[in-house]
């Protein structure tokens, strides 16, 4: 049947006036294939790749849906499986349902949030979407916000308003603060912006992985009298390697005192703001000038799902507004292509909506809770004797062998994440201040105590 469906070129697009059953039988037929993928996750474990994989290029004659359907499946065998119990590596939980369902949607509509006029829907459930996060963590009404491609994205959206709006727009002696331990990604932004690496200034942290207060104003005092310009300072409200907050109410302080732009970095825990998990050092959100959440790393919303929110969505408008020639405006709509980097964008909202339609907040709030308990029970059960251990509030724990040369860990935790990944378990292995950890990440909802329990002894970790 599938092959005479190929034959008919009426199958090239959706039907807009008969019915659509080839369509229906062939999305039948995907969504039967990627729940195998699923359900077979314990047996082949949380990554199957083959080295000898090929990807098939594109062909003169295109292909018939059978042989499709066969590299769809090859595909599927060869990739990372974020579903499976022991896939603790990184911030990549297992998708939601409902996520998986928007993805779907937004690949149909495939509106484009370019422009109200092509996805007038979606602009105006994004714009809803960020307003209810940005009341959630206390912004005001002038609030706002915009959708982007990750948190690299969303930081990078935020790096550039902020300059843009200290009217340092291009400036060579501007610079940008964040901590030692903030995501590797401002490397990146600066350099997108025409900086380099002496115009960001990397501010020390202290045992517990926030930044240094104290570090933070002797580097302000020193670049005032350096004659620079500081654009922004982000707080980064869980950081990568250990899951630490920043002090956001003094670095609010100060950046009110010396009318800085404060951007938080919340890649990894802002998603923590909408819930009343008491989290250490969550607080003071709604000082800040910018916000990045990143739904996609921690509640299973499907990639990319990172918002960002602004106290003031004036600040995006002025700052990215160039004018749509080839677009018709509407009086009090905002285009969303003009309030950030990117031009034609998806409707990945819908995941993210109706990802959070189907949890409420109480569903968040009971995924949130179980990643923190996931490694409050990691921490609790490993030999603080043998390890040095590096957590913070939120759900990241990195650790070592006590006692291991810096020139050691290398080899020490690849030999361990090699080890462990012929048991199934995927963790894994960041560099950090020097030295080699082992990192896992307590995202994953379909991780068991009984899993945390044969880790630990993997580990020898009692
Ligand atoms: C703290 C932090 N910020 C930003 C990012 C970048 O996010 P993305 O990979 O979605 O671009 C990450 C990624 O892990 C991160 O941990």
């Amino acid at each position: 049947m599938t092959e005479d469906l190929f034959n008919k070129k009426d199958i090239y697009f959706p039907s807009y006036s008969g019915n659509n059953d080839n369509l229906i039988t062939l999305i039948n037929r995907t969504t039967q294939i990627l729940c195998e993928w699923f359900s077979k996750a314990e047996k082949y474990g949380p990554l199957n790749f083959d080295e000898n994989f090929k990807c098939i290029m594109p062909d003169e004659n295109g292909n018939s849906t059978e042989v499709l359907f066969s590299e769809i499946q090859s595909f599927l065998n060869n990739s990372f499986n974020p579903v499976h119990p022991g896939s603790l590596a990184h911030l990549d939980p297992p998708p939601l349902i409902f996520s998986i369902l928007g993805d779907l949607i937004a690949a149909g509509l495939n509106n484009n949030l370019l422009a109200y006029e092509l996805s007038p829907s979606v602009t105006l459930l994004e714009e809803s979407l960020c307003k209810w996060f940005a009341k959630k963590i206390g912004f005001d009404d002038s609030s706002g916000g915009i959708a982007a491609s990750g948190g690299t994205l969303s930081n990078l959206n935020a790096l550039i308003a902020a300059r843009h709006n200290a009217g340092l727009g291009s400036d060579p002696n501007s610079v940008l603060f964040v901590s030692e331990d903030a995501h590797s990604s401002f490397i990146k932004c600066t350099r997108i912006m025409g900086l380099d690496e002496s115009n960001l200034v990397r501010i020390k942290t202290d045992n517990k992985g926030c930044m240094d207060i104290q570090n933070l104003m002797e580097s302000l005092d020193k670049c005032s009298t350096e004659n620079k310009k500081i654009f922004a300072i982000v707080a980064t409200l869980g950081t990568t390697v250990r899951g630490a907050i920043d002090p956001i109410k003094d670095i609010s302080e100060i950046c009110k005192e010396r009318n800085i732009w404060l951007h938080i970095d919340g890649s990894i825990g802002g998603i923590f703001a909408v819930t009343s998990i008491p989290i250490e050092g969550l607080n003071n959100l709604n000082q800040a000038n910018s916000i990045t959440i990143n739904p996609q790393k921690i509640i299973g919303i499907t990639k990319t799902s990172s918002l960002l929110l602004v106290s003031n969505i004036r600040t995006l408008e002025n700052t990215f507004s160039t004018g749509l020639p080839y677009i018709s405006s509407k009086k009090n709509i905002i285009n969303r292509g003009e309030i950030g980097i990117q031009g034609s964008r998806p409707a990945e909202v819908i995941k993210l909506w109706l990802g959070l339609r189907f949890l409420g907040l109480k569903g968040i709030e009971e995924i949130l809770k179980s990643s923190i308990k996931r490694k409050d029970i990691f921490i609790k059960n490993l030999n603080k004797n043998k390890f040095e251990i590096n957590s913070g509030p939120l759900h990241i724990i990195s650790f070592l062998p006590k006692g291991l040369a810096p020139k050691d860990t290398d080899i020490w935790t690849q030999s361990k994440v090699n080890e462990l990944m012929k048991k199934n378990f995927m963790i894994s292995r960041p560099k950090f201040k020097g030295k080699y950890y082992l990192r896992v990440v307590m995202g994953n909802y379909n991780t068991r105590d009984s899993h945390i329990e044969e880790l630990l002894k993997l580990l020898d970790a009692y």
